[in-house]
């Protein structure tokens, strides 16, 4: 791992200033539906819609599939982690993947769940404790006793890391698939996580997908920021009340109808602010989308993501419906089955 420590912009000579000329045929391909708008109705004057080199390259290689890192490799080392991210790295991801919260005292730190107990040694709501608590937690023991067959006693005593540490750690070396976690719970989250991707030039050397379940977090960030791109998560679950044989299927927050009653209006207008949906593909063990939800969502200008395959069948399964990526927690055997 190459320390990055404020290097920042020196390591990236190339930031572009603001294009002038039409976007590549690619990017126009992956712009979200009102970028492209705007900058036709600006006639590409709009400064702040303008794209650098480094992120029509990052439109440009979302053609390819992508192998997205969950929570680092956390198969194989503690979720979140440096030594998790750092792995994934090592291994050939394209993306990092990692879920952003809010300390109590308002720093940005990585972590997953709302409370502390399953993966440190520590208890009760992350949003509770200072980044000084934070920081005195063991969040690699867990991992040690979890998974015997994997355990490294280096993992033992690992620190959760802050967004900033992890940008320091890997510079523009990596991509951030960074998640706007429970953003209910961690009020002022896009305005702090905006702050951070700005102060680190992320967006526009093409270093950031910024991914949420919650609709209006991604709209708030498109309005305060339209050329970073976005990825709007989905859970699909089958509605117990419903009288259909095994349930009605519906989205977690509503922002899509179930996946047959979908219609392209509906991927239309996520394709207004984002480049990709992130989805579940099964819940309880059982497929809740098809190739043709995928299809119909790539037809309307979306790729397609989907979390969270980690074994060959199941990774297959989703090459052969033609995804453009996959989170997983084992980015080896992805990229074993893909490159
Ligand atoms: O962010 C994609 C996927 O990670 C969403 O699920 O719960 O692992 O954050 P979760
Ligand atoms: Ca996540």
């Amino acid at each position: 791992m190459t320390p990055h420590r404020r290097l920042i912009p020196a390591v990236l000579p190339s930031i572009a200033l603001p294009s002038t000329s039409l976007p590549s045929t690619s990017l126009r391909a992956t712009l979200t539906r009102s970028a492209l708008a705007c900058l036709m109705v600006a006639g590409m004057a709009a400064p702040v819609l303008a794209a650098s080199p480094a992120l029509e390259q990052q439109h440009d290689d979302l053609a390819e599939f992508q192998v997205i890192a969950h929570r680092g490799a956390s198969g194989h080392a503690p979720e979140s982690t440096l030594d998790a991210f750092s792995l994934a790295q090592d291994q050939g991801a394209d993306y990092l993947e990692m879920d952003a919260q809010l300390t109590a005292d308002g720093k940005l730190v990585v972590f997953h769940d709302d409370d502390i107990e399953r993966t440190s040694d520590g208890s009760g709501a992350i949003n509770d404790h200072t980044l000084a608590e934070l920081k005195a937690l063991d969040v690699g023991s867990w991992f040690n006793e979890a998974h015997p067959q994997r355990a490294d006693t280096a993992f033992a005593g690992a620190r959760m890391a802050t967004l900033e540490e992890v940008f320091d750690a890997f510079g523009y070396d990596a991509r951030y698939y960074i998640e706007v976690k429970s953003p209910e719970l961690n009020p002022g989250l896009e305005e702090a996580l905006l702050a951070k991707l700005k102060e680190y030039e992320m967006i526009q050397s093409g270093r950031v997908l910024v991914q949420s379940f919650n609709r209006s977090s991604l709209l708030e960030l498109h309005q305060q920021s339209p050329a970073l791109p976005l990825v709007q998560l989905l859970w699909y679950y089958p509605d117990d009340e419903s009288e259909e044989e095994d349930g009605r299927l519906e989205e977690w927050t509503g922002v899509t109808p179930g996946p047959n009653r979908i219609e392209d209006a509906d991927f239309e207008a996520i394709a207004d602010y984002a480049v990709a949906i992130g989805t579940n593909v099964r819940y309880d063990g059982k497929a809740v989308i098809d190739a043709d939800f995928v299809h119909q969502a790539q037809d309307n200008d979306l790729r397609v993501h989907v979390y969270t395959a980690n074994d060959h069948d199941d990774m297959q399964q989703l090459l052969d419906w033609g995804v453009d990526g996959i989170f997983t927690n084992h980015p080896d055997r992805l990229i074993e089955l893909t490159r």
